[in-house]
Parts: structure tokens; sequence; C-alpha cells
């Protein structure tokens, strides 16, 4: 089971704050099938960054499967998603590598400059 409680993400440039996530509760259980639908700028890959780990929350909760993701380490969550999360990206070029020199975070910031979308 996969689980958000008052999910909240606001993207910080400069003095621009961008609120994108704003309180989601959210559950999906083992087996179910989830469409996340919206349209284009809506959060759908931010929400899905989040619940992924690749990317961390503003405020909020995120358990899956019982582990409270806020207290893993950065190591815990690498370790997390290779074992929990398959990812399939838009454009195939940009595929997720959950090896430890991957730098998600910097595939974070390849999507939002329109590798990945
Ligand atoms: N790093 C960032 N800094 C500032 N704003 C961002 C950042 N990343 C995303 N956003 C903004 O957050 C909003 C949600 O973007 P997101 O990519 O999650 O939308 P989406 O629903 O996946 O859209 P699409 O259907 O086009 O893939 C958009 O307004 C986007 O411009
Ligand atoms: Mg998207």
């Amino acid at each position: 089971m996969i689980q958000t409680a008052q999910l909240m993400k606001t993207f910080k440039n400069g003095d621009v704050f961008t609120p994108v996530l704003k309180g989601i509760d959210f559950v999906a259980s083992q087996g179910e099938w989830v469409a996340i639908m919206g349209r284009s700028g809506a959060g759908k890959s931010t929400f899905l960054y989040q619940m992924s780990l690749l990317d961390d929350p503003t405020s909020g909760e995120i358990v899956i499967d019982g582990h409270d993701t806020h207290e893993m380490s950065a190591n815990e969550k690498m370790q997390f998603r290779l074992s929990k999360f398959g990812f399939v990206f838009q454009r195939a070029k940009s595929a997720f590598c959950g090896r430890t020199d991957c730098k998600p975070r910097q595939r974070i910031l390849e999507a939002h400059h329109g590798n990945i979308h």
C-alpha cells in the first residue's frame, strides 16, 4: 500500500514560490491500478516524483508498505526505490537508473529542463 497525507510541494526559485501539491491525501492498495490524470502542468509528475522518493516533499507524509519514508536516509530511500519501484519516463533515453552514481536529483533537474515530462 502507498499512502500520502497532506502532501505538499512548493517549488522555490529565488523569490518565486510555485505551490504545486497542496495537501494530497491518496491511497493505493496492493494490486490496485491507478491512473493519475490532469491537464499539463497540474502536478502529475511532481506527485510521482514525491511518491517514488526521487524528490522530497515540502511537507506531509508518504507511507509505503507501512514505512514512513520521512524517517529514511538517502541511502535507505535508494534501496527502497530499487526494490519497490519501476519507473517508465515519457522519453526512453531519460529512463532513470537506480545505481548509486546515477544522481537522481540531476535526473529531476533534467526533467524540468525538457528532457523528461
Ligand atoms: N523545478 C521546478 N521549479 C519550478 N516549478 C516547477 C518545477 N518543476 C515543476 N514545476 C511546475 O510545477 C507544475 C507541475 O509540473 P508537472 O511537471 O508536475 O506537471 P504535469 O502534470 O506532470 O504536466 P505534463 O502533463 O505536461 O507532464 C508546473 O506549473 C511546472 O511548471
Ligand atoms: Mg508530467
